[in-house]
């Protein structure tokens, strides 16, 4: 064990509280030691605690937690590369993670990962030299810090954080450590998205005062709340991990905690914070906002889900806004994007309607220019070259851009969780008296129009309290109810370690 790195008896989750704790705590360090004893790859690991480059003849051990949905393009992203290969699956659902390793020999010429249920058994395993994690967003950020803590570099996917401040947390331990972490926002290494943004940001649309983005993907109903089994394959303490252990009221245990608070962000998190990390990226804005409005509900279905499917969000960044609108029910485009951005300049605008495709109008509608061209390939291929490189400013999405984008995410989801209900009739009066979406020329309208095709024309929606900001503190001004959801209670044995403790 280097200095720089904690061995899994000291990281949270493993405290010395009782003789079960003890004898728990002893197997699980006798498996992961056993584990790589066992190991096929125990031969060639990196130096962890390198702060030189790295040679391009060693190949990076990756390990992917969260191997479900997600974690299977990660495996994509480094099984049986030159310069990668996943070496370890990491799944609280040890069905799936079986399966995975199945799959991901077939991808390596037969060179079947490890299977290990328990990431804190994973992280003690020195012949990892990143991990990848893919799993439900409330174990993004802690499971990246502890693999910071534990020596790792870090891929891990968007949002970065369930809150605000654990994604701040993950960016200290990050620089603390020296270690690389990228986030899972793909389209920041895109060849067709990096020149968009490199046109916008020399002028090509004159000044840039809205980024709007859109989220309009259809999500239908998950099914009643109800009182449902966990699956048998899956350890629920290990899944639910820094969140309360509930009852499971969804039907589908995969996936469909998305649209639960405890666990996901709805769509703004889910989809939408690739947008919103696009819109932020247009704007040049590299902090959190000046002031945060979010209004919206879950309409035209009632289910088990909680979060809003029908959403709207202003982040205020004075001269700039940010404009956000999630539609999850039926919907047409807007200025021909669906899931996209489009950010107004004084000489024309940009509408991306993909993760690499752009358009630029001029003020008279216009094509002026197109640009395209990415894959996923890439942004995996640059967190490899950054891991190599030893230098987290080659990085295309460094956990600090991960941070204010999925902050922004969370920003909207405050307020919105703070709103009180209005009625669709006084809705336009109650937004009149909020300096930010008159502005911008808030898309209320248009959701209205939205909801009508949708046949919902008698509802209430959730106004939320355009909330101040002090960005540089990342804290709300005055606001003792809004600062306390800036975080959330972490579960014993998986708390968030204190700046301090890092
Ligand atoms: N970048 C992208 O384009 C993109 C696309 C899809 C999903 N995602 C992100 O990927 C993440 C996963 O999404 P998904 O659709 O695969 O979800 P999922 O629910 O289908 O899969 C998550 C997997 O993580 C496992 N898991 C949960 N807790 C774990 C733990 N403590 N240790 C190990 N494994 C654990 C689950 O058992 C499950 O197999 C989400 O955060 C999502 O936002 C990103």
């Amino acid at each position: 064990m280097t200095k720089s790195t904690k061995s899994v008896s000291q990281l949270p989750g493993t405290n010395r509280r009782s003789d079960r704790r003890e004898f728990l705590e002893r197997s699980m360090l006798a498996t992961a030691a056993a584990l790589a004893a066992q190991s096929q790859w125990s031969s060639s690991a990196l130096a962890q605690d390198s702060t030189g480059p790295i040679s391009p003849n060693e190949q990076i051990h990756v390990a992917v937690i969260g191997a479900n949905g997600r974690g299977q393009s990660h495996v994509d992203g480094f099984a049986g590369k030159k310069g990668t290969i996943v070496t370890h699956i990491c799944d609280c659902d040890e069905k799936v993670g079986q399966q995975v390793c199945e799959k991901t020999a077939e991808k390596q010429n037969g060179k079947k990962p490890t299977f290990v249920k328990d990431l804190r058994a994973l992280l003690e395993d020195k012949t990892i030299n990143a991990v990848s994690i893919a799993t439900p967003n409330h174990w993004h950020s802690l499971a990246a810090i502890w693999a910071v803590q534990a020596g790792k570099d870090v891929y891990v996917e968007k949002p970065v954080s369930h809150n605000v401040l654990e994604g701040r947390r993950l960016v200290q331990v990050a620089r603390k450590h020296n270690r690389m972490v990228q986030t899972g926002t793909q389209s920041r290494s895109n060849p067709g998205m990096r020149e968009s943004m490199e046109f916008i940001h020399s002028g090509g649309i004159g000044e840039v005062t809205v980024a709007r983005g859109l989220c309009y993907k259809r999500r239908p109903s998950i099914g009643p709340k109800g009182t449902y089994e966990v699956p048998k394959s899956v350890d629920y303490d290990l899944w639910s991990g820094p969140a309360p252990i509930l009852p499971l009221t969804r039907k589908n245990f995969h996936y469909d905690w998305h649209w639960q608070w405890a666990y996901g962000n709805g769509d703004l998190g889910n989809q939408g914070i690739h947008q919103m990390d696009l819109c932020r990226w247009a704007l040049n804005e590299s902090r959190l906002c000046d002031r945060t409005f979010s209004l919206g509900g879950r309409l035209g279905y009632e289910d088990a889900g909680e979060t809003a499917n029908t959403q709207l969000v202003i982040h205020d960044y004075g001269q700039k806004q940010l404009a956000f609108e999630v539609r999850g029910l039926p919907t047409g485009d807007y200025k021909g994007a669906m899931v996209g951005i489009i950010v107004e300049g004084s000489k024309g605008y940009l509408v991306m309607t993909s993760y690499s495709s752009g358009t630029v109008f001029n003020l008279d509608g216009e094509v002026v220019k197109t640009f395209n061209g990415g894959g996923d390939g890439h942004h995996y291929k640059n967190f490899e070259d950054a891991v190599r490189a030893r230098d987290y400013k080659l990085l295309n999405a460094d956990c600090e851009e991960g941070h204010y984008s999925s902050a922004l995410c969370h920003l909207g989801n405050i307020s919105l969780q703070l709103g009180t209900s209005v009625r669709k009739e006084d809705v336009a009066a109650k937004l009149a008296d909020i300096e930010g979406p008159s502005k911008v020329g808030f898309a209320w309208d248009r959701t209205v129009a939205h909801l009508k095709e949708n046949t919902i024309e008698d509802f209430s929606v959730s106004v939320g309290p355009a909330l101040p900001l002090d960005s540089k503190s990342e804290t709300f001004v005055n606001n003792e109810k809004a600062n306390q959801m800036l975080s959330r209670e972490y579960r014993k044995n998986y708390e968030l370690p204190s700046e301090a403790n890092l």
